[in-house]
């Protein structure tokens, strides 16, 4: 038998969404963070010509895509990566920076790749408490190490939904080691963008990373367009790890033209903030416990584990599926992803039945 080196055989695979509906059944997936509405209408013409061009391999320097991110931004092109979704860029840079002989840290409740990116690269991983599910800075550099080389941080959090302000993260970098690598990622920051402050000065220190997707507010998942400022000696070092020709000829121009239509991209996050906190209210009214999210997406909060297996167990057979959480530590809470009205409304009803047969 061919076995895998010693470290993969040890690991999991990356637990993705379950997606079975019962038989018959339309599906309702409210488990992926997907954007409820399918790219901008010029995306989808710009990758449909872009097709014309693909018998070539794609530009690997992403030159459009990252003059326009460049501009949108107001940061320096050359400091730009593009990855097949920001997951390329979370595992390139865990393998480029952290082996065997450190480690990988993170908050408790840290969107789960950064632990299997840690793994695959021998890493070892380590979580620091979250205060009421927020990210503590305090934590985080109470749980450093000598040799903890990567600290991530997603902001606003997956699956938590909070976010802690700028000034945190600031007094998080200030107090890490200056050969310790901070990575924000900022998977979500377009549905913030109305209370948050841009964090992409930070890479000007030359030790700190900022993170970005096409996935959420752009609706390119299906594309996998990811980007990230980086500093211009950790970009080096990470092109070396990464593939060379990684993101197809459609989905950089999907990507591009989805970010001149700026104007359709927030319209998707107000739909999306208003279905959200919709859903909450309905939610809090019927008894449970959701907090506020900056997100696409809500967490539940239930009585037990228990409880949160019982109600994802009810709403599957209905073919509505929401995300556990126990991979992030959270087996008492559900993930809803906001969808299209319809699929919430439905979800909603069940969820406020099942709350009123004494879930919570
Ligand atoms: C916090 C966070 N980072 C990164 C990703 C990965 O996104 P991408 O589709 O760009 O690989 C996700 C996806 O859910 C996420 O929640």
């Amino acid at each position: 038998m061919i076995r895998s080196v010693g470290h993969i055989s040890a690991m999991s695979p990356y637990a993705l969404a379950q997606l079975d509906a019962p038989k018959g059944m339309p599906l309702i997936s409210l488990s992926q963070n997907e954007s409820l509405r399918p790219p901008s209408p010029l995306a989808i013409d710009a990758a449909a010509k872009a097709l014309e061009a693909g018998n070539l391999y794609p530009d690997p320097d992403w030159g459009d895509l990252r003059a326009a991110l460049s501009r949108l931004h107001g940061i320096p092109a050359d400091g730009i990566l593009c990855g097949c979704g920001s997951m390329e860029l979370i595992s390139c840079i865990t393998q480029a920076f952290a082996d065997e002989h450190n480690s990988v840290l993170a908050p408790a409740h840290a969107y789960p790749f950064f632990r299997t990116a840690a793994q695959i690269a021998r890493a070892r991983y380590d979580d620091a408490p979250e205060e009421d599910k927020r990210v503590s800075v305090d934590a985080l550099l109470a749980a450093i190490r000598d040799d903890t080389r990567i600290v991530f941080v997603a902001n606003p959090g997956n699956p938590t939904g909070t976010r802690i302000p700028r000034a945190e993260l600031v007094r998080l970098r200030e107090g890490l080691p200056r050969d310790t690598l901070l990575v924000v990622d900022e998977a979500y920051a377009e549905f913030t963008d109305h209370v948050r402050e841009p964090v992409f000065d930070l890479v000007e220190r030359g030790d700190t990373v900022v993170l970005r997707t096409f996935s959420k507010a752009y609706g390119l998942a299906g594309m996998r367009v990811g980007w990230g400022l980086f500093p211009l000696e950790i970009a080096r070092e990470l092109r070396k790890v990464m593939n060379p020709n990684n993101i197809t000829i459609a989905g950089q121009a999907a990507a591009k033209a989805a970010l001149l239509d700026q104007g359709y991209m927030r319209e998707t996050c107000r739909e999306t903030a208003r279905l959200r906190d919709g859903l909450r209210q309905r939610l809090l009214q019927a008894g449970l416990n959701v907090p506020e999210s900056f997100t696409n997406f809500v967490l539940i909060h239930l009585e037990s584990p228990e409880a949160a297996h019982h109600a994802d167990h009810a709403l599957r057979a209905e073919g509505v599926f929401l995300r556990p959480q126990a991979g992030a530590g959270l087996a008492d809470c559900l993930r809803v992803t906001i969808s299209v009205a319809d699929q919430i409304e439905i979800a909603a009803s069940l969820l406020e039945r099942l709350a009123k047969e004494g879930l919570s």
